[in-house]
């Protein structure tokens, strides 16, 4: 059977060590994946460089929050009623599908199984009914009473639970950004897209927070007049940005400037900008924190266009919802131009009443009180501790005074890019793969950029002659000490060790010759090319860090 570009190149990072099957001593499972040493550089260069976009070039910040995530965070954020797939599972085979992937896209799943047109693909037999299931792993904190918990689905919510902490860092100004890089969870009912689909997965988010009265995002001027390649399910555009917020095809300008943002990130890493566009969600797609959607989907040859990013517009969604369920005041402030005297109306909670009546509630209820922005509707329903708590009006007072304000609280909206990196790293590998047909063999290059790239530079003695193998080891140090990754081989031939290389993606072997012994210099090979340059050995470090950008 024909191989296709996808089993190609399955083959070859497992033979390269890019990227292993799972517990394959066991048999291994779908959806789970281990990346090999090269595989584990390439990611690391890949993340890296994304650091580089959302903390240099956009001036975010980063931080880490726990993969376990109390169930109370992710009940607040809507995940553990929302975050489902329908499902249907066969009661002949007992195999479970998601209904999504069973029928054609723009087809409605709950209608498709109502009217009898969606069967087993295993066994043939019809579904007659489907049902929503979380994806989310769940788990418990501790032991006995132990508090229930999930693995995080996202790491945007550790990022929303800080949002008064990274408000208060970031000296209370809007916009800012905050990212974080990490795994994430997804028990992903019948994986079947190979790396495209884990359960355990990489994934690389920046939640940018901003006043949504401001429309104007500061860096968009510099990029306004960039082109956008974007796909609104009917017609493909290409729109600059300016066009594009204009026409109002896209929302804002922040949405329009972390779009180019990642459109620049992915063609920096090596995508073919032949195979990538933007996807706007329809209605019915939109998760449920979202309002508007792109999708940043890249082309590839087995599994057609492929969602590898996600630039949502989250509008005031988490940060309301994790005020509503905690109390905590995470609102920021607008200030006036010049401060203004207003009549505002408390809260003020009456502990006198509160304590006997509620007990060890009444602390929280307080505090619930307190916080309140507006004058309470009779009956007043608090829910504390996720269990909903009347309470009277004896139980407080709402007072009038005089306030001098300096400005207004709201709440900040927010825009996520959100990356699943083994999607960006399989299509990295997927666009930069080329097969040659020489003579008998296939020759496979990878046409990695060289900023990606696992390892920089090959090093070896032409044959192994002990001279030449002595004088290619200090190089080999010297280049290292450097802090330029190489690879140093002396076996085989030494076409064999450049196809090697080659098929990994190395840019540039340096190869040390005898007349190397004479005269100090050294032939440079260039993947693409197979061109060499002669190259003294007091100058290669710079020479070879130009060529690698
Ligand atoms: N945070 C975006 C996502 O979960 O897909």
């Amino acid at each position: 059977m024909p191989q296709d570009v996808y089993n190609k190149l399955m083959m070859l990072a497992k033979r390269r060590g890019f990227i292993y099957p799972s517990f394959e001593i066991y048999g291994g499972v779908a959806g789970f994946y281990d990346y090999g040493p090269l595989g584990s550089q390439l990611k690391h260069n890949i993340e890296t460089i994304w650091r580089q976009f959302y903390l240099l070039k956009d001036s975010c910040v980063e931080i880490h929050t726990p993969t376990i995530t109390l169930y109370e965070v992710l009940k607040a954020s809507g995940h553990v009623e929302e975050f489902t797939d329908l499902t249907v599972e066969c009661n002949k085979c007992k195999h479970a599908f998601k209904v999504e992937d069973l029928v054609k896209a723009g087809v409605s799943a709950e209608e498709a199984v109502q009217n009898g047109d969606v069967s087993c693909p295993d066994c043939g037999t019809t579904f007659t009914e489907a049902h929503p299931v979380n994806l989310m792993f769940s788990t418990y904190i501790g032991i006995g009473t132990g508090r229930p918990a999930f693995l995080r689905p996202e790491t945007a919510q550790g990022i929303f639970t800080n949002f008064h902490l990274l408000y208060r860092y970031c000296r209370e100004k809007l916009p800012f950004g905050v990212i974080q890089v990490g795994k994430g969870f997804r028990n992903e009912i019948s994986p079947r897209q190979g790396t495209l689909r884990q359960r355990e997965f990489a994934m690389a988010e920046a939640e940018v927070f901003f006043d949504p009265e401001n429309k104007n995002h500061r860096n968009f001027p510099d990029v306004k007049d960039k082109i956008l390649y974007l796909f609104d399910n009917e017609k493909e555009m290409k729109l600059s940005l300016k066009d594009a917020v204009d026409q109002g095809v896209i929302n804002n300008q922040a949405l329009a400037y972390y779009m180019y943002l990642t459109q620049d990130f992915l063609l920096t890493v090596g995508i073919n900008p032949k195979k990538f566009r933007f996807r706007k969600h329809g209605g019915d797609e939109l998760a449920h924190y979202a309002r508007e959607c792109w999708d940043a989907e890249l082309l590839s040859e087995r599994f057609g266009w492929v969602e590898c990013v996600g630039i949502a517009d989250r509008s005031a969604y988490d940060l309301t919802a994790h005020i509503d369920a905690s109390h905590v005041d995470m609102y920021a402030l607008r200030k006036f131009p010049t401060p203004k005297e207003i009549t505002v109306k408390k809260v003020l909670p009456n502990m006198g009443k509160l304590g006997p009546l509620f007990k060890r509630k009444a602390g929280a209820i307080q505090k619930a009180l307190e916080a309140m922005t507006t004058v309470p509707k009779h009956p007043l329903i608090l829910t504390i501790d996720g269990q909903k708590i009347s309470v009277p009006s004896e139980c407080y007072e709402v007072v009038e005074t005089i306030e001098k304000q300096v400005g207004e609280r709201f709440v900040p909206h927010v825009i996520e890019p959100s990356y699943g990196i083994d999607r960006i790293i399989y299509f990295v590998l997927e666009h930069s793969f080329e097969e040659i047909q020489k003579k008998d063999e296939e020759y496979r290059v990878l046409h990695l950029d060289p900023r990606v790239a696992p390892l920089k530079v090959g090093v070896f003695p032409l044959i192994s002659d002990e001279r030449l193998v002595e004088q290619a080891m200090d190089i080999d140090r010297l280049l290292r000490d450097a802090l330029l990754t190489t690879f140093y081989d002396e076996g085989g031939t030494i076409g064999r060790r450049y196809a090697r290389m080659d098929e990994v993606g190395t840019p540039l072997c340096v190869t040390v010759d005898h007349q190397s012994l004479e005269d100090l210099t050294v032939t440079v090979r260039d993947r693409d090319s197979t061109e060499q340059d002669r190259v003294p050995v007091d100058t290669l470090i710079a020479y070879l860090k130009k060529r690698l950008g």
